[in-house]
């Protein structure tokens, strides 16, 4: 099994195999604009009018553009087989994961959380761990960003657990990081002058994942259960 206790791990793919920038630029209508110019190709009205908070930072208004990339973002529907072009790659993304890094199979977030961080702003609002919002605690971080990600439009995470000494992951589209979900982890203000993307999603190996017992493994009315938050790869 992976150790990743306290560690933050960054590993290759095949861009061409995992074409995530012209998906995210098809659906955000970019054209030939570069994807981290997102913020001067795109009508203003989509652009945060202040810093957004923990209270907000799943509302921006560019987010009702940018989850439009897979009819399985569509919470009226039955989600787990109604997959589209993205979210079928992101599972075949999952398990070349499994299959090269984990060497094991995956229970996953079946619909990756989407992260925009516009120049002069943030993607998430605070520092934090996924277990403070009910997360379990056998999950693990992956991080993908759909940009250049430095300096501050990348990531922070602290270098072990409660230490709180912050440090960007500076990273490019290619890459991915995996990390300890018990490492706190956040953003500053972005002042790169670039548009930062980036997708999230947590996988707990399924040697170690527990059907949850009770009713308080839910977010936003969502189980943290395979079927329902989580699906699983068959390798
Ligand atoms: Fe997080």
């Amino acid at each position: 099994m992976l150790d990743i206790t306290n560690k933050k791990l960054v590993f290759e793919y095949d861009t061409d195999q995992f074409d995530f920038v012209s998906m995210f630029s098809n659906v955000l209508n970019l054209k030939e604009a570069s994807i981290d110019n997102l913020h001067e190709n795109i009508d203003s009205s989509f652009l945060p009018k202040s810093e957004i908070s923990v209270d907000n930072d799943q509302s921006q208004d560019i987010y009702s553009i940018l989850y439009k990339i897979d009819k399985g973002y569509n919470l009226s529907e039955s989600h787990i087989n109604n997959r589209g072009k993205f979210l079928t790659k992101f599972d075949d993304f999952v398990t070349f994961l499994a299959k090269t890094v984990f060497k094991e199979n995956l229970v996953y977030q079946n619909r990756p959380t989407l992260r925009v961080a516009f120049p002069g702003n943030k993607a998430v609002g605070d520092w934090h761990r996924d277990r403070e919002y009910n997360h379990p605690l056998e999950e693990i971080n992956i991080w993908v960003p759909i940009t250049k990600a430095n300096n501050t439009n990348t990531i922070w995470i602290e270098s072990e657990f409660d230490k709180e000494d912050y440090a960007p992951m500076n990273i490019d589209f290619g890459e991915l990081l995996i990390f300890d979900s018990g490492l706190k982890h956040g953003n500053v203000l972005n002042q790169e002058s670039k548009t930062r993307i980036s997708f999230d999603f947590r996988v707990i190996p399924a040697s170690v994942y527990k059907e949850p017992d009770s009713s308080s493994s839910y977010s936003q009315g969502i189980e943290f259960k395979v079927g329902d938050y989580y699906s699983k790869t068959s390798l």
